[in-house]
């Protein structure tokens, strides 16, 4: 193991360029433009695997290529997959980043850049790990097999089938996966749940052209204005989602799950601060923490409708749309949510207006045992990294593929998050602090060992 450590130290200065090099790509998997630097960063992750001693090759899906790389199979080893995703959020708006958002800066011993922390930062803290077994020659004590995909943030649509074509290659323990948070670097955790999540755009269409709001204003609905009343009605008066059906499925927190969130570290003043607003809002009788992360919710993500541009522009719009997801907790089914969310607006839609409904991508909550042996040596990985004792997160965020890699894989995923809160992923100024990376990759150098005691 101080042959591992040592390497990591050694080489740490080249780790940071090169995480540098990949966040330049700017991998947005929801925008068509940057098609071809999916493929770019997707070489660049495999180039950079086999660099590390590993093989690697890109595999072709309907979408956007998966990185496979792996140590090799030796019968009769445990092995492991490590899942990350190479592609990121939409960086707009632009003008809101310090420094271009795939020009990575780094300040004050953090990196900026869009993804470098969701999630490039993250899988590459792993592979550099793997690096630091092979390049000094030290027995890696597991076969370790990287997955890393490009659609992640787009809701994983092709990986399922990607699993099931791979089915025996994928064969393994456990998915290790380091795509989650932890509350301060010096309380790391192990995430034990994480919410799905069910896409949808309604569109409510009135008149067949913007029409002139003086001539016309007044006698026709106002497509904006029925969309705005559709949606103030998607919520009650004690914060809750206002879809009948909403909640049947929802297990309840335990009195026990309860109390390991109340040792959250939690200050409602430095919370509203961070976050700029007068106050908190959220579903009566839970509190924040356990709204954001154990509570399913209802969020519109963007509203388009009528004139957008500068000054004014007297009409009434033709139509409005709304992007909305809702986060679902353990045994909500999307499928079953956006059915419950699409019948429920159909019928409270006044009939002044058309009204379309599109599913968009979901994936399925999760939940695993804080307990296993696979749990045990994560936690223990993780206190030796940190040097602090790691607690036990129930977090808000999705990663889509989650379920189905216990349906088609047949195993649980260890989820050893390296974000900080203020880590800005999905929002301008995105970062990782170079504390994170570099106890990340020992944490996942002792997870080997750990794993295999
Ligand atoms: N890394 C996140 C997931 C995450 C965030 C887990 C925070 C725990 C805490 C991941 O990259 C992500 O953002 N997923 C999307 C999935 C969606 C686009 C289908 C998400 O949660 O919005
Ligand atoms: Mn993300």
């Amino acid at each position: 193991m101080e042959k591992v450590l040592a390497y990591l130290q050694k080489n740490q200065s080249r780790f940071i360029q090169e995480l540098c090099d990949y966040v330049r790509f700017p991998s947005v998997s929801a925008q068509p433009a940057h098609k071809e630097d999916m493929n770019r960063a997707a070489n660049w992750l495999a180039e950079r695997a086999r660099a590390a001693g590993l093989e690697a090759r890109l595999e072709k899906t309907p979408g956007n290529p998966v990185v496979m790389a792996t140590t090799g199979r030796r019968k009769g080893r445990p092995h492991y997959v490590i899942y990350g995703h190479y592609d990121v959020q939409p960086p707009e708006p632009f003008d809101l980043w310090k420094t271009p958002p795939f020009e990575p800066t780094i300040r004050d011993r953090k990196i900026f850049a869009r993804g470098v922390s969701d999630n490039k930062g993250q899988h590459l803290a792993h592979l550099y790990a793997i690096e630091a077994y092979l390049k000094t020659n030290t027995e890696l004590p597991a076969d370790v097999t990287f997955l890393v995909e490009g659609e992640e943030e787009v809701g994983s649509n092709n990986l399922a089938a990607f699993l099931k074509s791979h089915r025996e290659e994928l064969a393994c323990e456990a998915f290790v996966i380091s795509d989650t948070g932890m509350p301060s670097l010096k309380q790391p955790a192990l995430t034990y749940a994480l919410r799905g999540l069910t896409a949808f755009e309604i569109k409510v269409t009135g008149p067949n052209r913007d029409l002139h709001s003086g001539i016309f204003g007044g006698t026709l609905e106002n497509p904006a204005m029925a969309l705005c009343q559709l949606l103030a009605q998607l919520r009650d008066k004690k914060g809750r989602v206002n879809i009948p059906g909403f909640y049947d499925d929802v297990k309840p927190l335990t009195k026990l799950e309860r109390a390991e969130m109340s040792r959250l570290p939690y200050k409602e003043n430095d919370f509203k601060k961070f976050l700029g607003v007068r106050e908190l809002a959220g579903e009566e009788g839970f509190t924040p923490n356990e709204r954001r992360s154990a509570r399913p919710t209802l969020e519109i993500n963007g509203l388009t409708s009528g004139y957008q541009g500068a000054g004014s522009k007297t009409i009434v719009p033709s139509w409005a749309s709304v992007k909305i997801t809702c986060r679902l907790v353990p045994n909500q089914s999307p499928k079953k949510i956006f059915k419950l969310a699409a019948a429920h607006l159909k019928k409270i839609c006044p009939p002044t207006v058309k009204i379309e409904i599109t599913e968009g991508h979901g994936g399925d909550p999760c939940i695993v045992d804080p307990t296993s042996d696979i749990a045990k040596a994560g936690l223990r990985a993780l206190e030796k990294a940190f040097d602090a004792k790691p607690m036990l997160l129930r977090e808000g965020g999705s990663i889509p593929i989650l379920n189905d890699i216990k349906k088609i894989i047949g195993v649980d995923t260890l989820l050893l998050g390296l974000a900080l809160p203020d880590d800005n992923a999905h929002s301008p100024n995105e970062k990782f602090e170079i504390e994170s990376f570099t106890r990340g990759m020992q944490m996942a150098a002792y997870l080997w060992q750990e794993l295999n005691v």
